[in-house]
């Protein structure tokens, strides 16, 4: 993959960019298609969309217009929370492969733990990669204990789980966990939706740097190890988010972004997306 970001090996041996492009509540085929083809301009080569987001036919168009060859890409889609279950699972993935016009995603996950088909959809998961549709399997929005309560009937465990993560929720005891269990973190909401892009630390770094604050959360991510995929659809954010490979934060830098950790979710809460088997 011709890559300006790192590649991470996952524990199914499978390569992943470590930074990706975000494509949630971006719609309309010119948008996207712009969105898609200044990000793979700009060195990036996972792109990760969802069921949910409803653009995947959109993306699918995008990425073929890129007519690269299909090794460049690291494609993500999600499975809702509408459509787990094991045979519901199964037929909406080839729906969506469908709609990207793939063979295969390179990274299949479930979008929310959820009581009502927490095991069924995971089986489908693993019966999906058995056939090759998709290379590796991974999960979104788990926390510890339903990590837990997978590998209890689980024949392969995750290799990602994709979370929100941002300086104001570091999450870094789940962070911990999964990387002890040999599970890459994926920050979703990296830049926390942009809603911290003011803070003073942030900008103060950043001035030290020459770097903007949302540069500056993105290589706080890079060098925490974690994987990430901001979203923007201008080109000079888009490129700038890419723009995070030639400066370094000092352990005192990444400490006091660490200290800025106040558990504040941008998203709902997984335990209770759990509990009522839906997101909203
Ligand atoms: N698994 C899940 O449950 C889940 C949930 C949420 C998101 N996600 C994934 O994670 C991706 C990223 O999360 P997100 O889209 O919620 O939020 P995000 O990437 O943290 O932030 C995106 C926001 O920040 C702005 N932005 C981007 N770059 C910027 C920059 N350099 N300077 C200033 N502002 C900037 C964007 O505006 P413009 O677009 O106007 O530039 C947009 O409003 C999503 O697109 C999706 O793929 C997954």
């Amino acid at each position: 993959m011709n890559t300006k970001t790192n590649l991470i090996t996952l524990a199914d041996g499978q390569q992943m960019p470590q930074e990706g492009f975000g494509l949630y509540k971006v719609t309309g085929q010119s948008t996207i298609s712009a969105a898609v083809a200044s990000a793979y301009r700009a060195g990036y080569c996972l792109f990760d969309t969802a069921q949910l987001y409803k653009n995947e036919a959109e993306v699918g168009q995008a990425l073929t217009d890129l007519e690269v060859p299909r090794e460049e890409l690291f494609v993500t889609t999600k499975v809702a929370e509408e459509n787990q279950g094991y045979q519901q699972t199964i037929d909406s993935v080839k729906d969506s492969l469908h709609k990207l016009q793939l063979d295969y995603v390179n990274l299949l996950m479930i979008h929310w733990p959820i009581e009502r088909a927490f095991f069924d959809s995971w089986a489908a998961l693993q019966e999906l990669k058995k056939q090759g549709l998709t290379k590796s399997i991974g999960v979104s929005n788990f926390q510890m204990i339903h990590l837990q309560y997978l590998a209890t009937q689980a024949t392969e465990m995750p290799v990602v789980n994709q979370i929100e993560r941002h300086p104001r929720l570091n999450q870094a005891p789940l962070v911990k966990f999964d990387r002890d269990h040999h599970i890459v973190t994926q920050a979703w909401s990296p830049l926390g939706r942009g809603t911290i892009l003011n803070n003073p630390v942030l900008r103060e770094i950043g001035a030290h740097h020459h770097k903007s604050p949302a540069q500056v959360v993105l290589r706080w991510h890079l060098q925490s190890g974690v994987s990430f995929i901001p979203k923007s659809v201008h080109e000079a954010r888009i490129k700038q988010n890419m723009d995070i490979y030639d400066f370094e934060l000092s352990d005192e830098e990444m400490a006091r972004i660490n200290g800025l950790n106040d558990f504040h979710r941008t998203g709902k809460e997984p335990a209770l997306v759990y509990e009522y088997n839906k997101k909203w």
